[in-house]
Formats: C-alpha cells, sequence, structure tokens
C-alpha cells in the first residue's frame, strides 16, 4: 500500500512513525516542506514544496499513484487539497474544504454551534468592521473578553483580556490592528477553567475517541507569554486528565459528535478525518474554545506515541465508513511531549540555528519539526524544532524522561520544563476544585 503524507511537523513525523511501524506493508511517500530528515529517512520518495500548493501536492499523488493521502496541517485543507485528491480518485485522510471551516473560520464554527444549540457555546460576535465593537467588549466587561482573527494563524491571533490585553483601549488598537490588515474578527466572552483537547477519527458516521490530552499554548514557564503552537502537551494512562471528571470527557465527546452531525448537515458532506475539540472545563461544566479538522500538534505525538491498533487498518476504516466495527486501542500509559523552540520563539525567533540531537537517548521518541537537514547538520527553521516524549506508567515518571530527554538536545533553542511535572498538575487540580467550589 503507497500513503502520502503531506506536511513536515513533528506531527507528520509521528504520522509517518505509525505507518512505518504498521504490520502491513506500507510505502511512505512525502510531501514535505523542508528536508525534514526524519520523514525522509522513513519514505520511498519525497518531494519538497509549498504546502498551499494544491496542484504540485495532487501531481506529486498521481506520479507516485498513491493508494491514501493524510493531511497533516491546516493549509493545505484550507486550500481544498483533499477535495483535489478525491476528483482524481486518491482516498483522503482529512476533510474537504467546506467542512475544513470548522476550523478555517471561528466564526463558522461558532455560528454552528449557535444554530445547532449545541452545548458548550459561548457568548460571540463576528466583526467584518470596528461597528459595534467598543458596545460588545464593554458589555463582556474589562477582564471578560477574548479577541480572534477569523483565520489560520498558527495559534497566534488570539488575545486574551487580563493576559494579552489590559485595557479597552488596548482592545480597541488590537481589533483595529485586525481590521487594518484585512481579517474579520470574533470578540467572545473569556472562560475560566482547565483546557483539554479530545480528538476523534471520523468516518462520516462514527466518531471513534482518542486519550484527552493537555496541551500548553503559552510560550513560558507558569503559562505565561504569548500564545504558541504548542509547548508541549501530556495524556494520562487512564486516558483522561487528573482535573476532569468521567462526565466531563463524556461531554466533550457528546459536543463532538453533535458538532460532526452539524457539520455534515450544513455542508451536505460527509467527513473523513480527524475531528479535533478544544474545550474548557468551566465552574459551569464543559465549553468549546475552538476545532481543528486535523491531528493536534503535539497532541498527534502522545496518542500516536500509545496507539496499539494498526494506524493503516483506522485509516482504511475511515476511508470505507468501518470505524463502528474497528476497536481502537491506546496502551494504558501516560505521556508527556515536550517542546524545543528557538531562542525567541514565538515573535522573534532565531532563524537557521544548528540544533544537535545525537545525545538523545530514545531516538524512536525524538520527533523533529520546523527544521531543514543542511550539510549533514539539523537547522532549525525558525518555528517549533523537535519534540520528545516520555511514555510511563505514571505522569510523574513520564515528566521525568520526558525533561531528561529534552535537555539532551543542544542549540539556541529552549523548552517549558514545567509541562507535565506534579506541582503544575496540582495546581490544575486545585484550580479546577476552586472553581466548582465557588471560590
Ligand atoms: P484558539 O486559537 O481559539 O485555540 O485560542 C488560543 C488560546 O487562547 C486557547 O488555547 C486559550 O488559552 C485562549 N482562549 C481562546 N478562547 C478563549 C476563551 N473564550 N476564554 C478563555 N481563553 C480562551
Ligand atoms: N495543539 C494545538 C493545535 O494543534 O492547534
Amino acid at each position: 500500500m503507497k500513503v502520502l503524507v503531506i506536511g513536515s511537523g513533528a506531527r507528520e513525523h509521528a504520522i509517518a512513525r505509525a505507518l512505518h511501524r504498521s504490520p502491513s506493508e506500507v510505502a511512505l511517500y512525502a510531501y514535505v516542506q523542508s528536508h525534514h530528515p526524519g520523514i525522509i529517512s522513513l519514505a520511498t520518495a519525497y518531494q519538497v514544496g509549498d504546502m498551499i500548493c494544491v496542484p504540485d501536492i495532487v501531481a506529486a499523488a498521481m506520479r507516485w499513484q498513491v493508494d491514501l493521502a493524510i493531511i497533516g496541517p491546516e493549509a493545505p485543507l484550507a486550500q481544498g487539497l483533499a477535495d483535489a485528491l478525491w476528483q482524481a480518485a486518491i482516498p483522503v485522510i482529512g476533510p474537504t474544504k467546506t467542512l475544513a471551516r470548522i476550523e478555517t473560520s471561528k466564526a463558522f464554527a461558532r455560528g454552528l454551534l449557535q444554530k445547532y444549540a449545541i452545548p458548550g457555546a459561548v457568548r460571540f460576535q463576528t466583526f467584518h468592521d470596528m461597528r459595534g465593537v467598543e458596545e460588545f467588549l464593554q458589555d463582556l466587561g474589562k477582564e471578560g473578553f477574548v479577541i480572534k482573527a477569523d483565520g489560520l494563524m498558527g495559534g497566534k491571533g488570539v488575545k486574551v483580556a487580563g493576559d494579552h490585553l489590559h485595557s479597552f483601549t488596548e482592545a480597541w488598537h488590537y481589533c483595529q490592528q485586525l481590521y487594518d490588515e484585512g481579517h474579520a474578527f470574533i470578540i467572545e466572552e473569556k472562560l475560566i477553567g482547565q483546557e483539554f483537547s479530545l480528538m476523534g477519527f471520523c468516518d462520516g458516521h462514527t466518531l471513534t475517541p482518542m486519550p484527552v490530552v493537555q496541551d500548553h499554548k503559552r510560550a513560558f514557564v507558569d503559562d505565561r507569554g504569548p500564545n504558541t503552537g504548542g509547548m508541549g502537551s501530556y495524556t494520562d494512562a487512564n486516558h483522561s486528565l487528573p482535573f476532569l471528571t468521567a462526565h466531563d470527557v463524556a461531554q466533550a465527546q457528546k459536543i463532538n459528535e453533535l458538532t460532526i452531525a452539524a457539520l455534515q448537515q450544513e455542508c451536505g458532506e460527509k467527513y473523513i478525518g480527524i475531528l479535533y475539540g478544544s474545550f474548557i472545563a468551566t465552574r459551569h461544566g464543559v465549553a468549546v474554545i475552538e476545532f481543528n479538522a486535523r491531528f493536534g500538534d503535539p497532541e498527534a505525538l502522545n496518542v500516536l506515541s500509545i496507539l496499539e491498533t494498526d494506524f493503516v487498518v483506522i485509516c482504511a476504516a475511515m476511508i470505507e465508513g468501518n470505524l463502528a466495527i474497528t476497536p481502537v486501542e491506546f496502551s494504558s500509559l501516560a505521556t508527556v511531549c515536550k517542546y524545543v523552540v528557538p531562542e525567541g520563539y514565538p515573535d522573534n525567533s532565531v532563524k537557521n540555528s544548528v540544533i544537535d540531537v545525537a545525545a538523545v537517548q530514545d531516538k524512536s521518541h525524538l520527533y523533529l519539526a520546523a527544521v531543514s537537514e543542511v550539510a549533514g547538520k539539523i537547522q532549525a527553521l525558525g518555528s517549533r524544532a523537535a519534540a520528545v516524549v516520555g511514555i510511563a506508567s505514571t505522569l510523574v515518571e513520564a515528566e521525568v524522561l520526558a525533561e531528561e530527554e529534552v535537555r539532551r538536545i543542544k542549540g539556541q533553542v529552549f523548552h517549558r520544563a514545567d509541562i507535565g511535572t506534579a506541582a503544575l498538575i496540582q495546581r490544575r487540580i486545585a484550580q479546577i476544585q476552586n472553581l466548582r467550589a465557588g471560590v
């Protein structure tokens, strides 16, 4: 079976590894953005190109006569790559452009929840100009709003009152900036609680859940600093998180299922791919932060590292509509993922500095991200550079493994040492307990 993976981050490295581990005979083909040595070393053939250049990607897929394509990142989904591949009779894991609006337009996603009365909705308004901005900000209160650009911003278009915006004036200026840059934007109610992600495999009927993950969006220790693509993430051995109840997880799965049903009804198309629900457990229950139409990065690293079922079998079930009769198993192990990112990330990253991963002991859990191999050296291009995943029976042990390994990556990089630590998790549990107790 010839499988094409599109993308060259750590997520796609994890996807490529999951395919490579498969007992089915898989020949991997890769369409990558840079000379990613991890993915390229697993591939029968590869092509370096632009992720949004749909005709190039389709031409490569046809030349290689692949049987299946897996789209990693959101940018090609937004360009209609899935539509173009299906038209070329190539089955695809990844939704069509119309369905991918669940990620590519935050206004569409919020509107869908509202229209179909799906639980977990928040107060929001969409703006195409500055009319009504001031009134809605005042309405939500000085500490009570979040402003989001309505487009793909790599996790960096969101600013939160109290954290990034300290007055109505600053908020107004941010809206003005988005407007000047040509973005529509949404303003929504700010939620207080603990965030988590629940992803599912979807075949157009069934949505099979994966373990629940917590990502860390903020650049610096203690959740300070700008939002990033995600600095690291963890899963617990029971596939939930220490601060969630079984009811919270069930609620998130219900919201994902209702959203898929609403989305398919709204668009009149089947959703074949991954749905990623981003949630926040609040005092009043589970609410939706956003949806993504693909695996999360880093979340994919956590879950694919402990996937026991043959990933090729799951992909085939997604294409054939057989998920309902396909058991999907994950090991009962905890995982902690930590990224190294270039100094200055995300706003002023050092570019093209060399990183050295030779000292990492377990290379099978090292995932390379925005890097390129040049003359035998690994250059960090400016975005997240490499991640390690620690896997053990408890979170404490998994964190120690991940921290030891991440420190072995040398270069002009930094990481968040607090991700997955008992101290940080304890604080998260205490926050939820206080919220639920009304403190
Ligand atoms: P998004 O790109 O929508 O996932 O937002 C990026 C980050 O901004 C989230 O991971 C949250 O930390 C924060 N955020 C987004 N929406 C909200 C909200 N309504 N309330 C509180 N924080 C939010
Ligand atoms: N981890 C966040 C994302 O993949 O968008």
